[in-house]
């Protein structure tokens, strides 16, 4: 699974921090309050007249995104709400016309490019400001046009198209083009091939007006060990909302662990969202998490650095594998309930294995055990501290001396 070109460095960056930031930090309830909340779009409008994130600093956000061990940015440029976070020509609804009047996007870019740090831009399809905008009621649509709007696909879509040229050549290199919700199921193939002409080398996501490059599970683990086309799985640290939500409900850390490692364990690259605050910082709970969990990440790191998802050399289903050359990573993303490992139908015994977490030394064993007693010998891993290592997923390596059966 590779695209054998430019667009391989999807499968070295396998950590990004998604970014969720609008006028709807003000309310600070979700992204969506238009269509979920009760607020009509008229008011939620006139917070263009209260955006003003004077603690606003990229450098920041970069930093906290490094700590975690995070390799790229994805930036909601335009969420369904309309507004622009960007110094765009083709609507005034947008960051210069708020009290604030700078171009948020731009100063990201700038520190994107000045601290190495990728950067993807996600854009809505759906709109709920902009007058050519077919609002039907499909989903995430409003209900039907309001006075004055013109629905007209044609126009909305040519809107779209300045709108992304802009996008693509303003900001510099961008790493990858975040569609996201066409509900009016557009098809125009330009657009991505515009994109591509104007990025050499982008990635564009599956969501859009045309074919993209990798797909977009959203909040859940997709079934399988294995994924078979290049996959980033989205996920926000907060249960409801992807924008800040000032009483949101927080994810555990394990639960993101677990998922994290098992996206990574099955090929796929992990996009984490944080919403930052109106002021434009990031909220504390956010990053003890991100710390947290990229604190586990950095440890675990090597098990997912140029390796390749090799579950398929055992029946285990609650295990994963991860391997590179001969050297095979375990990876324990359920609680295990045992403190042992038996890697069926593995039967050779390696040089060494490592609880990547602390270090430690695990003894094995090739053996015939009684609860598998008509069966051969199989690799047994034992006293893993199960009962120590509670909130975390595990993470073995196993050297070996040869190949093993591929
Ligand atoms: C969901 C949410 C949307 C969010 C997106 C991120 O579709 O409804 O608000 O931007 O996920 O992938």
């Amino acid at each position: 699974m590779r695209f054998n070109d430019e667009r391989d460095i999807f499968f070295k960056k396998r950590f990004g921090m998604f970014i969720h930031w609008g006028l709807y930090s003000i309310p600070a309830w979700h992204e969506q309050i238009i269509w979920r909340g009760n607020i009509k779009r008229s008011e939620y409008e006139r917070y263009v007249d209260q955006f003003n994130p004077t603690k606003f600093n990229p450098d920041e956000w970069i930093d906290i995104a490094k700590e975690a061990g995070i390799e790229y940015i994805c930036f909601t440029t335009k969420h369904h709400d309309g507004f622009c976070m960007w110094d765009t020509a083709f609507t005034d609804y947008n960051v210069m016309n708020t009290p604030y009047g700078k171009d948020v996007l731009g100063q990201l870019a700038e520190a994107c490019q000045r601290r190495n740090m990728a950067l993807s831009l996600y854009y809505s399809i759906v709109d709920w400001h902009h007058p050519n905008y077919p609002n039907m009621g499909r989903s995430h649509e409003m209900f039907g046009p309001r006075k004055g709007d013109l629905p007209d696909a044609k126009k909305y879509l040519d809107f779209v198209k300045n709108q992304v040229r802009e996008l693509c050549t303003k900001y510099g290199k961008i790493y990858q083009f975040f569609w996201d919700l066409n509900s009016a199921n557009f098809v125009d193939e330009s657009i991505n091939e515009m994109i591509r002409s104007l990025q050499p080398g982008i990635l564009i996501n599956d969501r859009g007006p045309g074919p993209g490059d990798y797909s977009t599970p959203e909040r859940h683990v997709p079934e399988g060990r294995v994924f078979s086309i290049p996959t980033e799985a989205c996920q926000s640290l907060g249960r409801e909302s992807w924008g800040y939500k000032d009483d949101e409900d927080y994810y555990s850390c394990k639960h993101i662990i677990r998922s994290f490692d098992k996206i990574l364990a099955m090929g796929g690259n992990y996009l984490l969202n944080v919403g930052p605050k109106a002021d434009g910082t990031i909220a504390q709970e956010n990053i003890k998490l991100l710390r947290k969990i990229g604190k586990w990440y950095k440890t675990v790191y090597e098990a997912f650095d140029g390796t390749y998802p090799a579950s398929y050399l055992i029946t285990n289903d609650d295990v994963l594998l991860t391997k590179r050359d001969n050297t095979v990573y375990v990876h324990l993303c359920n609680e295990p309930e045992v403190n042992r490992v038996i890697l069926k139908p593995l039967d050779i015994l390696p040089k060494r294995a490592i609880l990547l977490n602390n270090g430690q030394e695990l003894e094995c064993r090739v053996d015939v055990t009684p609860g598998l007693w008509r069966e051969k010998p199989y690799l047994r891993i034992r006293n893993i501290p199960v009962d120590e290592m509670t909130d975390t997923v595990m993470v073995i390596k196993l050297e070996f001396d040869e190949s093993i059966n591929e």
